[in-house]
């Protein structure tokens, strides 16, 4: 049987969800992987095999999926500490490192994966990439609206020699509408011709320019990855 993309998503998910165990603080992700994993946690919930979890959602679209299936939700606020975040990513590198955003959540994800003792990264076998952000995809940075034509300009300068190009990010189907984060903010993605040389460094040159938030590295954060491929699945752990 060939197996569709989603349902090797599914499958990554749904194994992912085995590590959750009654009592945890969990992080619930964002995306077409991560909506699977928080399906499957309200299943075990209404099941009664999982019992007292609570959520801690990385994105609006997020909070309110689990909302609807009846998950009690909680903030960094009241939970600075998690036990546990599931959640997808874009692209993963043989070190663990990610790019993520995407589809547009990166900070809160950020915030609330780098809040976690364990972070559970679910991804189907296409998202497997020797160098993150050397795929010719793109590299999302979240900035702040004001002048964003600079801040777009300054970032394409850091990485002159990889031959950055930026694109301010737009509404899907909607190419007039410039796409605004759950934080009010605005993407840049970014595209690299060439490598963008050490990731560490690249990391710290963008977060240093004013007009930006987070960029969707997440470098050093992945505690495990579940890879489901044509094969079968794969959990590795750092
Ligand atoms: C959301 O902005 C992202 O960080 C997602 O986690 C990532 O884009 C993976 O999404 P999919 O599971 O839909 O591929």
């Amino acid at each position: 049987v060939m197996l569709s993309q989603d349902e090797l998503k599914k499958i990554a998910a749904y194994k992912a969800v085995e590590f959750i165990e009654s009592g945890m603080v969990v992080g619930l992700g964002t995306g077409s992987t991560a909506k699977h994993a928080v399906d499957k946690i309200a299943e075990l919930l209404h099941t009664g095999k999982l019992k007292n979890i609570i959520g801690i959602p990385t994105s609006k679209i997020t909070h309110e999926q689990a909302l609807s299936l009846g998950i009690p939700l909680s903030d960094l606020n009241k939970h600075p500490i998690l036990d546990l975040s599931i959640d997808g990513a874009d692209e993963v590198d043989p070190q663990m490192n990610l790019v993520k955003g995407r589809g547009g959540s990166l900070l809160r994800e950020k915030m609330v994966e780098g809040a976690s003792k364990k972070f559970i990264v679910i991804v189907d076998e296409s998202k497997l990439v020797n160098h993150i952000g050397g795929s010719g995809l793109a590299m999302p940075v979240e900035i702040v609206p004001f002048c964003w034509e600079f801040t777009l300009k300054r970032l394409e300068m850091l990485f002159i020699e990889a031959g950055c190009v930026g694109k301010l990010r737009m509404k899907v189907g909607n190419g007039e509408e410039i796409y605004v984060t759950d934080n009010g903010n605005y993407i840049i993605d970014l595209y690299f011709k060439k490598d963008m040389g050490d990731l560490r460094a690249a990391s710290d040159a963008i977060l240093r320019l004013a007009g930006v938030v987070e960029h969707g590295m997440f470098i050093d954060m992945a505690t495990t990855v579940i890879v489901a491929g044509k094969l079968g699945v794969s959990v590795t752990n750092k």
